[in-house]
């Protein structure tokens, strides 16, 4: 039976270090990080993430603000609104909420956004820099995946790790961040011949597809480590990741749960971006 990584406690420690390291920073030069969320639309998912990411920055001793707009705001107006944000040096994070409405291009948007400002990592320039290996924010799920395998000790190096999911939010990224940490990647999707085969492979099995309960016991190996970035709400409410949780436990040496797993380490990680941004620009971006 798996041992489970419990994502709740590692994100209340990593949320721990970030105060800690806040309130150092407000003493030595009076900077407290500001984060800006940005949400247009009432999709009920993204105002219960919203309130998520204020509260901890509430618990961080954080600045934050959320910018509300109507479902039918523009593109310009939007834009407008992130301009303002990137002169304003009370806020060192700017994160635009996804999904927008569908009238809205989402990466003309993050394009708009200072890179040194984008703590979502998902700016080209953010985006460049981990492909080229040396990132500066990197997007918070997969580094939230990293650092959950970091602080349970479970070893990267050499590892034979498939990725199921190829979004700009969570599988490729995470790909590139396995691949600078020396694993051997396979990213793989809904689409590929014979996934059952190819999940078999992994060591680490992360499942990051969007699909309710894709992976069950069989397409897992003996001993495999299982990181679920699932969540799909099925028809009875019921909030379920991307892993048949109770079969994959069996066969798994590691699992995360859903909830509890891996989506308190992305509020978290957008933290320690915040904060990173906060602290200053690395040499590197001046
Ligand atoms: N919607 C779901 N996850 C995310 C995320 O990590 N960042 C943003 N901006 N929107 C999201």
């Amino acid at each position: 039976m798996a041992i489970i990584i419990d994502g709740k406690k590692i994100a209340r420690d990593i949320r721990k270090e970030v105060k800690s390291k806040a309130v150092d920073l407000k003493t030595s030069s009076g900077i407290v990080p500001g984060l800006t969320v940005i949400l247009v639309g009432n999709n009920p998912a993204s105002e219960i993430y919203v309130q998520g990411k204020i509260s901890d920055c509430e618990e961080v001793d954080f600045f934050s603000r959320t910018e509300r707009l109507p479902g039918d705001t523009d593109e310009s107006k939007i834009a407008e609104i992130i301009q303002t944000l990137n002169y304003d040096d009370s806020i060192h994070g700017i994160l635009v909420q996804l999904p927008l409405p569908n009238h809205i291009n989402p990466n003309k948007m993050i394009e708009m956004i200072d890179p040194r400002k984008d703590v979502d990592g998902l700016h080209p320039y953010n985006v460049g820099r981990l492909f080229t290996g040396c990132p500066y924010h990197r997007s918070c799920t997969p580094a939230g995946c990293i650092e959950l395998l970091d602080r349970t000790g479970i070893e990267i190096t050499g590892k034979e790790v498939v990725i199921v999911g190829r979004s700009n939010l969570v599988g490729k990224p995470l790909a590139m961040m396995l691949l600078s940490r020396n694993a051997t990647v396979t990213l793989c999707h809904t689409k590929t011949k014979n996934l059952p085969e190819v999940t078999r492979r992994a060591d680490i099995l992360i499942a990051a597809a969007g699909k309710a309960e894709l992976i069950n016991g069989a397409m897992v190996k003996e001993g495999a480590v299982v990181i679920d970035v699932g969540m799909n709400r099925l028809a009875d409410r019921k909030l379920v990741g991307d892993v048949v949780y109770a079969e994959v436990a069996e066969k798994a040496s590691y699992i995360t749960p859903v909830p509890g797993g891996v989506g308190p380490m992305t509020r978290a990680m957008l933290l320690v971006n915040t904060l990173n941004a906060a602290m200053g620009i690395p040499e590197f971006m001046t």
